[in-house]
């Protein structure tokens, strides 16, 4: 990806920390949206796949807000918190405080294509709304990291978003412009995912993917390491 771009997401979601739950909350995503009870309806729905799906030693990566966290908290033996922005884990520190899991949480700032932690340490990761945000290459990497994580019996929870005939006015993938509630725009990698892409992902990535979710909006799906 042009550094260029990838230096601007990382703006932009800095910069959006303090806004970003409203998509969730409000149903207020960044740019215009005729249907706020939509987005609210199946953020309801995502939140009852988390609650269902992540326990154990939890990876949430990259975790944003830590939105998901008051949905998989109570299941949790510990959780580890990787993003990118200090805001956004300024923002997941305080959803630790008040779901009272501190002392059972950490947090790391970097990349989350490059982080190290223990191998075969997860039973479950949390990928929420990252994979559209990098290329296949990324991606290969990404995967390649995190299938030593893991554990064996272990899986992947990934939230995204879908390329549903609702979407579809739009490109599949490419640069586009987001805006802040206070009107500053930032140039930024995004790409929407149909179930088709869940085979050619199988084979490119080394893990077996199965459907959870298929919306007018959003994407769930589970993956565990083949073979
Ligand atoms: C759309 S938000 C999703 C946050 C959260 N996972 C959720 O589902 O609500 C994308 C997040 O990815 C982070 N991010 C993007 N690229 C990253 C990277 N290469 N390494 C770490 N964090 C990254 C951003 O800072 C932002 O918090």
């Amino acid at each position: 990806m042009d550094p260029r771009i990838r230096q601007s997401m990382n703006e932009y979601y800095d910069e959006r920390a303090a806004e970003f739950d409203e998509i969730y909350t409000l149903g207020k995503p960044p740019g215009s949206v005729k249907d706020p009870e939509l987005y609210m309806k199946e953020a309801r729905v995502l939140a009852t796949i988390v609650r269902a799906h992540c326990h154990g030693d939890l990876l949430d990566i990259p975790c944003g807000t830590g939105y998901w966290l008051g949905f998989y908290a109570e299941n949790c033996s510990a959780i580890t918190l990787v993003d990118q922005s200090e805001n956004m884990l300024r923002e997941s520190r305080e959803k630790a405080r008040e779901h009272d899991v501190e002392s059972i949480t950490r947090f790391f700032r970097g990349d989350a294509l490059e982080v190290q932690l223990e191998d075969r340490s997860f039973d479950s990761v949390l990928i929420g709304f990252f994979l559209s945000h990098i290329t296949d290459r990324q991606m290969a990497l990404f995967f390649r990291n995190l299938r030593n994580l893991l554990k064996p019996d272990g899986r992947v929870l990934i939230l995204d978003s879908i390329w549903s005939p609702f979407r579809r006015s739009r490109p599949k993938e490419g640069t586009t412009n987001r805006r802040l509630n206070d009107g500053r725009q930032y140039e930024i990698y995004k790409r929407y995912f149909e179930t088709a892409d869940l085979d050619r992902m199988s084979k490119s990535y080394g893990m077996d993917f199965s459907l959870l979710h298929e919306g007018e909006l959003y994407i769930g799906f589970t993956g565990r390491v083949r073979g």
